[in-house]
């Protein structure tokens, strides 16, 4: 199956493309977590993306594009894939539609209120890309799930996701109506616990 997860920033992408990866046991290819891992590694690339991401704005489509594309032709890929935070603008989508065929564009529905909670507790790990909210965490310094030290995103202060949310207004939420004609948008209602997401996503994904 190859699924596409579209929402704003904080609305849970991350953590269900998680979720689904474990159970379905294809690959979650984010776009963020790549960029972030060549930030960390200081490559070309992570300096190239360094300033774009601090600001919350996009990264170049052809750079993006020309990533996800090598990504996707890699051998684990071939059964399919989840795809968390691309595309993300319809420049983006477009190429895509080129080189693979989508099955579902899930459409997580969240609050504004819930977005600014979720984004202002969030913790990230580094070492394994686990995300976490410190509501659940006995230590918030520590991951749970491989012991490496728990970091708040740069991208996580408030100026920087208030862009961030504008950004997706206006490159990103074109989306749903550009998978919507294609009739490969399952909207899920976001609000709630992960659980009881999940669950809505595992029953749209059924039918
Ligand atoms: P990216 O890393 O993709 O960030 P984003 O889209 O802003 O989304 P987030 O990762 O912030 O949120 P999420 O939806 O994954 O939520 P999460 O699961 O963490 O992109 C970062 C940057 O990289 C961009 O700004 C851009 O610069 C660049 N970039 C990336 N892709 C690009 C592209 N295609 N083109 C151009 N540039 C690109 O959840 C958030 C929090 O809520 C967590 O703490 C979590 O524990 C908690 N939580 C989740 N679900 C629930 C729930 N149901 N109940 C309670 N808490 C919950
Ligand atoms: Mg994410
Ligand atoms: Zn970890």
């Amino acid at each position: 199956m190859k699924i596409i997860l579209l929402g704003a920033p904080g609305s849970g992408k991350g953590t269900m493309a998680q979720k689904l990866t474990s159970d379905l046991k294809i690959p979650q290819i984010s776009t963020g977590d790549i960029f972030r891992k060549n930030l960390k590694e200081e490559t070309p690339l992570g300096l190239q993306v360094k300033d774009i991401m601090a600001r919350g704005e996009l990264v170049p489509d052809e750079i993006t594009i020309e990533i996800v594309k090598n990504r996707l032709a890699e051998a684990d890929c071939a059964n399919g894939y989840i795809l968390d935070g691309f595309p993300r603008s319809i420049v983006q989508a477009e190429a895509l539609d080129k080189f693979q065929q989508i099955d579902c564009a899930i459409n997580l529905d969240v609050d504004k209120e819930a977005i600014v909670k979720r984004l202002s507790g969030r913790r990230f790990c580094p070492d394994c890309n686990g995300t976490f909210h410190i509501s659940s965490l006995t230590d918030a310094a520590v991951c749970p799930a491989c012991g490496g030290k728990l970091v708040i995103r740069a991208d996580d202060s408030e100026e920087t996701v208030r862009e961030r949310l504008h950004v997706y207004d206006v490159n990103t939420f074109p989306l749903i109506e550009y998978y919507t004609k294609q009739g490969k948008v399952l909207t899920v209602d976001g609000n709630g616990s992960i659980d009881e997401v999940y669950n809505r996503i595992l029953a749209v994904l059924n039918k």
